[in-house]
C-alpha cells in the first residue's frame, strides 16, 4: 500500500482512497504539522499532474476568464497563511459511539493539522478576473476522480461564498511549510480556506467558476451536509440540511492519551483547540470531575492567530484512582461546545464537537 511517506504511527484508515490521521500524542509536538504527520483525507484517485502544462481556468460569472499556468500564478505576490485544516468527520468516533455510522470513516481525533500555506490570494486572481454583479459562490473543482455508488466517475469539488473567496486569507496555495505541495496534499495547486471544514479546500485544482448557486458537485449537494438527528440515510431530503462552512469551536486532549495510567501528583494536560470562521479561542477549560468542576488551562502558541489552532496546558493535581479529565472551549463569540456527542448525532457523523475527554488511571 502507498503511505505517501507518512510516518509509521499514523493511523491509517483505508489503503484506496488513502486515508490517514495523526496519532494525537505525536499530532501535539509541533505547532506546525508536519508533511509526514498530516491527515489525509481522499475520496478518490490521488492524480499526478505535471506541473508544466498545467492550466487552472478561472470563469463563470467573470468580467474577462483566464487560464493560468504555474508560472503565472507564481507571478502574482505570494501569500503565506498559517491555517488549520480540519475534517468535518474528525471525531466522528465519538458519534459512532451513540449510533452506529454505517460507511463512513471512524475518525478519532487526528483528522486535523496546521500547516504554514503560501501561494497566490484568491482575492488577487478573482480581482484579475473580475467579478460578475451577479456572482455568489466560487465553485471549485479537482482533477481527482471519484467513483459514484453505481461505478460512474466523477471529479471532486466544492464551493465558498463569493465574500469568503473575497477574503484576504483565502489562498491558492502551492507550498505547504515552506516545501512544495505534497502530491497527497494537492500537487500542484489546492485551495485553502482558512476557518472552513477541510471539504471546501478541492486539491489538485482545476477550475474557479463564479456562479449564482452553490456548487452542484456530489460533494457540495449529498456529502459535507448537516442533517436533524431525526434524519436517516432512508428519510434524507439532500436538499434539506445545512452544507457545511465555518467550522465551529472544538478543544481535544491530546496528553495524557486515553486508558493511560499515571503516578499521583502534577499532571499536566495538553492539546489543541480551535475557532472557525476567525474566532478566537478565548478560554479553554479542563475538568477532572467530568464537568462539575473547571480550571483555566494556559493558552500557549495561536491564540492570537485567526486561523490556525490553538495549543493549550493545564496542570491538574490529581488524586489515585480512576479519573474522567474533559476539555471544552470558548471562542471569541463565546460559542461553546456541547456536553455530549448525543446532542449533535447526526446520520453522516460531522461536526462533533462536544466536549472531548479521556479516561485516566492514578495510581
Ligand atoms: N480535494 C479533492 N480534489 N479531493 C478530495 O477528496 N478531500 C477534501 C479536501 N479537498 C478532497 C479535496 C477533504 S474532505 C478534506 S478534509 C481535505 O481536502 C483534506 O486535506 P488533506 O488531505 O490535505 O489533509
Amino acid at each position: 500500500m502507498e503511505r505517501f511517506d507518512k510516518q509509521p504511527a499514523m493511523i491509517v484508515h483505508d489503503g484506496q482512497p488513502f486515508n490517514a490521521e495523526s496519532p494525537l500524542g505525536q499530532l501535539r509536538q509541533n505547532f506546525l504539522t508536519s508533511k509526514d504527520l498530516f491527515f489525509s483525507r481522499n475520496h478518490g484517485s490521488i492524480p499526478e499532474v505535471n506541473p508544466d502544462g498545467y492550466r487552472l481556468t478561472v470563469d463563470g460569472l467573470v468580467d474577462s476568464p483566464l487560464e493560468l499556468s504555474m508560472e503565472d500564478l507564481r507571478g502574482f505576490p505570494k501569500k503565506e497563511v498559517t491555517a488549520v485544516m480540519q475534517c468535518a468527520g474528525n471525531r466522528r468516533d465519538g458519534l459512532i459511539q451513540v449510533a452506529p455510522i454505517p460507511g463512513e470513516t471512524p475518525w478519532g481525533a487526528g483528522a486535523i493539522g496546521n500547516a504554514r500555506w503560501a501561494g497566490v490570494s484568491l482575492r488577487e486572481v478573482l480581482l484579475a478576473t473580475g467579478v460578475g454583479d451577479e456572482a455568489r459562490h466560487a465553485a471549485f473543482s479537482g482533477l481527482d476522480e471519484v467513483e459514484g455508488a453505481d461505478g460512474e466517475s466523477f471529479d471532486y469539488g466544492g464551493s465558498i461564498p463569493v465574500e469568503k473567496a473575497l477574503g484576504p486569507e483565502v489562498l491558492l496555495a502551492y507550498e505547504m511549510n515552506g516545501e512544495i505541495l505534497p502530491l497527497e496534499h494537492g500537487f500542484p495547486l489546492r485551495v485553502v480556506a482558512p476557518g472552513y471544514y477541510g471539504a471546501r479546500s478541492v486539491k489538485w485544482l482545476s477550475g474557479i467558476t463564479l456562479q449564482e448557486a452553490p456548487s452542484d458537485n456530489y460533494f457540495q449537494t449529498h456529502e459535507y451536509k448537516l442533517f436533524a438527528p431525526g434524519v436517516s440515510a432512508e428519510t434524507v431530503e439532500f436538499f434539506e440540511g445545512l452544507m457545511l462552512g465555518e467550522m465551529q469551536v472544538n478543544a481535544v486532549i491530546c496528553e495524557p492519551a486515553d486508558g493511560a495510567s499515571l503516578d499521583a501528583g502534577p499532571v499536566y494536560v495538553r492539546g489543541y483547540a480551535v475557532a472557525g470562521g476567525g474566532r478566537r479561542v478565548e478560554r479553554v477549560d479542563v475538568s477532572s470531575d467530568g464537568g462539575r468542576s473547571w480550571v483555566q488551562a494556559d493558552l500557549l502558541e495561536g491564540a492570537d492567530e485567526p486561523w490556525a489552532w490553538s495549543f493549550w496546558e493545564a496542570n491538574l493535581d490529581l488524586p489515585p484512582g480512576e479519573h474522567r479529565v474533559v476539555v471544552r472551549a470558548l471562542d471569541s463569540s463565546a460559542g461553546t461546545q456541547p456536553a455530549t456527542a448525543a446532542e449533535v448525532w447526526n446520520f453522516k457523523g460531522y461536526a462533533n464537537n462536544s466536549w472531548h475527554g479521556v479516561r485516566v488511571m492514578v495510581r
